[in-house]
């Protein structure tokens, strides 16, 4: 038994929790082995209580060998490969996905997309960036296809991309090409809406409200997350879904 707190809703220690809960399970009949279990049950304490057995777990060993900074191509304030893989799995990305990330950067979100196997493009605004992406992706093998651009007028047709996962500049003006962040925004968000296939998604990434410029272009906000990254920034992550027709 091995008890997991997220994010501090319990002030009851784990050793403890693991202790009870192992306990009750002993009480049941069932013997353990710590050294060599054939079965190890997890119980994750977090607004809910969840309990059951690991079936699969992560090699997060991967994750920190992918870092950026160990990537060819470095740029600071870009995500980490666990997250850029947690938001890949929200959009449900497999082998049979095309996916597109209008502000691909350094391609953190394409590389853990093509390594499912799925058809990845990119765009990005900047020359130097777009190489650094394509060294990435090359490292990381995998398909891809970039294109330098403006994520304001997407160069692809109406309907033809089945997910789009994105980290757009957030207001640190460096890195924005527009007129404004709130031009950018609404004019990229209404591309990505034009370019999905009905029914599709969107995950977004955002420091700033995006609610409303969402609703506008036609979304529908399923889904919002928010993780703080430190005292003055949290960052949000809202799943948007085009309509049906
Ligand atoms: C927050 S970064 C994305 C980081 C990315 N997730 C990564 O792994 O590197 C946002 C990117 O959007 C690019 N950008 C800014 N304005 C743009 C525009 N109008 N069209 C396309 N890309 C743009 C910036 O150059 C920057 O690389």
């Amino acid at each position: 038994m091995r008890v997991r707190k997220v994010n501090h809703h319990t002030s009851e220690e784990g050793s403890y929790l693991e202790q009870r809960v192992g306990g009750a399970v002993f009480r049941k009949g069932y013997r353990a082995n710590l050294n060599q279990p054939d079965v190890t049950l997890r119980l994750i304490l977090t607004e809910k209580c969840v309990c059951g057995s690991v079936i699969a777990s992560i090699d997060r060993k991967a994750f920190h060998a992918r870092a950026p900074h160990k990537k060819p191509f470095f740029y600071p304030g870009v995500l980490m490969p666990i997250t850029a893989r947690a938001l890949v799995n929200l959009a449900g990305v497999n082998k049979d996905t095309r996916l597109l990330d209008p502000f691909c950067g350094t391609g953190g979100i394409l590389v853990e997309a093509a390594m499912l196997g799925s058809e990845v493009i990119g765009l990005e605004a900047r020359n130097e960036i777009i190489q650094g992406a394509k060294l990435n992706l090359e490292y990381f093998g995998g398909g891809y296809n970039l294109l330098q651009g403006d994520a304001c007028k997407l160069p692809l047709k109406n309907s033809c991309i089945d997910s789009v996962i994105t980290d757009p500049p957030y207001g640190r003006s460096a890195m924005i090409k527009a007129e404004s962040i709130r031009h950018l925004y609404e004019e990229s968000f209404a591309e990505m809406y034009r370019v999905l296939k009905p029914a599709s998604k969107a995950v977004i990434v955002s420091e700033m409200e995006i609610n409303r410029i969402a609703l506008d272009v036609g979304f529908t906000i399923l889904k919002q997350y928010s993780q703080k990254i430190h005292r003055s920034l949290t960052r949000n992550i809202t799943i948007l879904q085009k309509n049906n027709q």
